[in-house]
């Protein structure tokens, strides 16, 4: 249908529709049919009816969209149920978390955003996409684009890091990814960028807290990522729950109306986090259910997602009364309708369960998630020993120890945010090394030496089956110990993983320390204290507390959740098979106590960092954002700039060649930072304004160029409340990481 057609088309139904059946529109019910009903968890009260009362008010035609269905049997059921029961035949909107993968589950967001390669990105979020298409779900409640440096926070894991830069990059390329050659094109979801706007600021570190958050941070690091969604062509937006300097987000008219859609022109439909309206009561803002929707309403929240008793279902009397308008409700239901029409499901409602089988056990999807993982790792530390680095593992290696809980647990190597995963499929770290050793004569033994199952709190998340720690039966901790111990002893390397189970982070899971939980650094002395040189992996979404483990471990592999393949990539890794790249997408703490710490800060006193900010530890970050080593090495020539001085508007070029020095070919991320030196505010010391992750051959040279104008430059100003490039001189520096020297600088004249 062409969009005049699919106008057309809503304004015959909205002429024929009811105040309720529009009302129904805008409601979107949970449907919690598959939690799990042993858990014993109950964060969100009885749901065993919940299921039943949402089938109820799809028979009553008063719901317009669902989330939290997976099983393409279940959806079409329901989708049944929905056109059914409503007098127009309108079909249901299905929406899920697809964060990191549906059937097939690739590594967490951070973990992606350390690969610094917006293709990674792209092409997880189009398997992604796929699958759940194949089921019936039309549309990914992300990219989750919320910039932090807070590592606090447990939802660090669902975005891009600190950086606004690579978080913009993340963002367009995840929205690429889901929606493909255009919303409604085969295979692929609506992509929702959330949580809008500036859920990641939460003081404390503390999720759902509210955030402050002044206009300079939030025009030039907070948005920045969501306008890169909406100009990559994003049909949804998620509000977010806390309240933005004091006006709760799902309420906010300057955020949704005046920032979202008429600065950057946003077309697609508006949805509320979950029961977001009807907590705008809870906040203060609104005096009631009624009034929570109708401030909702008034903020362009087109969709209000709920468990139950929505506060949209109250719009009715609120029309009635004059407090709002039919005009407003229509504008709500019209881009819900839109996208409806965008997606087809007018035509076709329904899926091909038997095309679903097979859309998810499509072997090419594993390889694109092993292959993620092996981009997303981190090369932490290397240091020699015996003037060999550990990683990759020598050929002289022929016993291995896999020591920890976290090596051999498939729920933890999938991490947060996955519901319909395939623990059988999933490939731990220890059974990728035990079968890649195996193939080159290498012995693997694994122990996990300490208990996993230690639950400080239970997550919301273990409402779902598979998702609590659980230890084997009858397990003997003093036993098990003894026993890793003496596997490492015997054994050429010892190889640890240690970080956080997965249900320590992501939604209401923020931490108030970054120590490794558990017995962790007491294995690691006990392994270290046999002499075995140690190999630490960490599986974390957070930078944690590793001093301890730096110490005693020469060799630190951040490896975050690496999904379903992600034993065959870490194996790979370790064994030598590939090269790691990554690089941090956030700055890494030395402890809890410097947060919030950021690479791109601005300066009062020289020297940058002064030894003594604080009385007690350095006031440097333990490792720099943009870190990462490499199995090769790489040496930069002197960057050079196409011209040394332009007036405001123009651009100059700034290029460098970049040498892999080393005896292998690897990936290098290229990264261009720039310093304003003055100007009408105070700047970052230096900001990321380009990266490039490239291939390069041992012993080969590459010229790697990156423009730098207006885009570049430009800064909203909070003096002028608006958009500025100052008259100034701009430092330019192009290395491995935030570290680097800027070594060149360039004149901006007057325009
Ligand atoms: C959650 C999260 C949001 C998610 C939604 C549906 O509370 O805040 O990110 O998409 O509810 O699960």
């Amino acid at each position: 249908m062409t969009s005049d057609q699919i106008e057309a088309r809503i304004d015959e139904l909205l002429s024929a529709m009811t105040l309720e059946e529009k009302a129904g529109q805008m409601t979107q019910f949970f449907y919690f049919a598959e939690v799990d009903p042993e858990s014993d968890v109950d964060v969100m009260g009885d749901l065993s009816s919940q299921p039943a009362m949402v089938e109820r008010e799809l028979a009553a035609g008063r719901v317009g969209s669902l989330l939290f269905c997976t099983q393409p049997s279940e959806i079409n059921r329901l989708q049944r149920l929905t056109i059914e029961g409503n007098r127009h035949g309108i079909p249901a909107l299905f929406g899920f978390d697809v964060i990191h993968g549906f059937r097939t589950i690739f590594p967490v967001p951070i973990a992606t955003a350390a690969s610094w390669d917006p293709d990674v990105a792209a092409r997880g979020q189009a398997i992604a996409a796929k699958e759940a298409r194949a089921v019936g779900i039309h549309w990914a409640f992300a990219p989750m684009v919320d910039v932090t440096c807070d590592p606090r926070w447990g939802r660090i894991i669902e975005g891009a890091g600190e950086d606004p830069c690579l978080g913009a990059a993340m963002a367009a390329a995840q929205v690429r990814g889901f929606q493909g050659d255009g919303i409604g094109s085969p295979d692929t979801l609506i992509a929702g960028p959330k949580h809008f706007a500036g859920y990641g600021f939460a003081v404390g570190g503390r999720d759902y807290d509210q955030s402050h958050i002044s206009d300079e941070q939030l025009w030039n690091v907070v948005f920045p990522p969501f306008k890169a969604a909406v100009e990559a062509g994003a049909g949804n937006v998620m509000t977010a729950y806390m309240d933005l300097n004091g006006v709760p987000a799902t309420g906010n008219v300057w955020l949704m109306q005046n920032v979202l859609r008429d600065t950057w022109g946003f077309e697609g439909f508006l949805v509320s986090d979950a029961n977001a309206v009807r907590n705008l009561a809870t906040h203060g803002l609104a005096k009631d259910l009624t009034d929570a929707g109708v401030r909702a309403v008034s903020a362009g929240v087109d969709l209000e997602m709920a468990v139950d008793d929505p506060a949209y279902a109250h719009l009715v009397d609120a029309v009635r009364s004059g407090v709002v308008s039919e005009e407003q409700i229509d504008t709500c239901v019209r881009r819900i309708l839109r996208a409806k029409f965008q997606l087809g499901l007018f035509e076709e409602p329904y899926v091909d369960e038997q095309r679903a089988v097979e859309v998810l056990s499509d072997p090419t999807h594993r390889e694109a998630a092993r292959a993620a993982a092996v981009r997303t790792a981190v090369l932490l530390t290397n240091e020699p020993v015996d003037g060999q680095p550990l990683l990759p593992l020598s050929p002289e290696v022929k016993k291995v120890a896999v020591l920890g809980p976290l090596a051999d647990a498939p729920r933890d190597t999938l991490g947060p945010w996955v519901f319909d995963f395939d623990l059988t499929e999933t490939v731990t770290i220890a059974q990728g090394l035990r079968e890649r050793g195996g193939d080159f004569g290498v012995e693997v033994e694994y122990a996990p030496g300490i208990r996993h199952g230690q639950r400080t709190f239970a997550s919301m998340f273990d409402l779902w089956e598979g998702n609590a720690p659980v230890d084997p039966e009858g397990f003997d901790e003093e036993a098990e110990f003894a026993r890793a111990v003496e596997l490492a002893a015997g054994a050429d390397v010892a190889v640890l993983v240690l970080g956080e189970w997965q249900n320590m982070i992501g939604e209401a899971a923020s931490r108030s320390s970054l120590e490794l939980p558990g017995r962790q650094l007491d294995l690691l002395d006990a392994v270290a204290a046999t002499g075995t040189p140690v190999v630490v992996l960490l599986m974390n979404g957070r930078p944690l507390d590793v001093r301890p483990v730096m110490e005693k471990a020469p060799a630190i592999l951040e490896v975050w959740y690496p999904g379903s393949q992600g034993g065959h990539a870490i194996a790979a890794l370790v064994f030598g098979d590939e090269s790691p790249a990554g690089r941090l997408p956030f700055t890494w703490p030395r402890s809890v106590g410097q947060i919030p710490m950021v690479y791109s800060h601005t300066i009062s006193h020289e020297p940058e960092n002064q030894w003594r900010r604080y009385w007690d530890v350095e006031s440097t970050p333990l490792f720099a954002f943009g870190h990462g080593l490499s199995y090769s090495s790489f040496a930069y020539g002197d960057v050079n700039l196409s011209a040394t001085s332009i007036s405001v508007g123009e651009s100059v070029t700034a290029s460098v060649d970049v040498t892999n020095t080393g005896d292998r070919d690897a990936d290098e991320v290229v990264q261009l930072y720039l310093h304003q030196r003055w100007g009408t505010a105070s700047r970052p010391v230096r900001e990321l304004k380009g990266f490039q992750r490239l291939f390069v051959p041992a012993g080969q040279t590459v010229t790697v160029e990156f423009p730098v104008g207006p885009e570049q430059l430009r800064y909203w100003n909070a003096a002028a409340h608006d958009w500025v490039i100052d008259p100034s001189l701009f430092d330019v520096g192009i290395g491995g990481d935030s570290t680097v020297e800027l070594t060149v600088s360039f004149e901006v004249r007057e325009g």
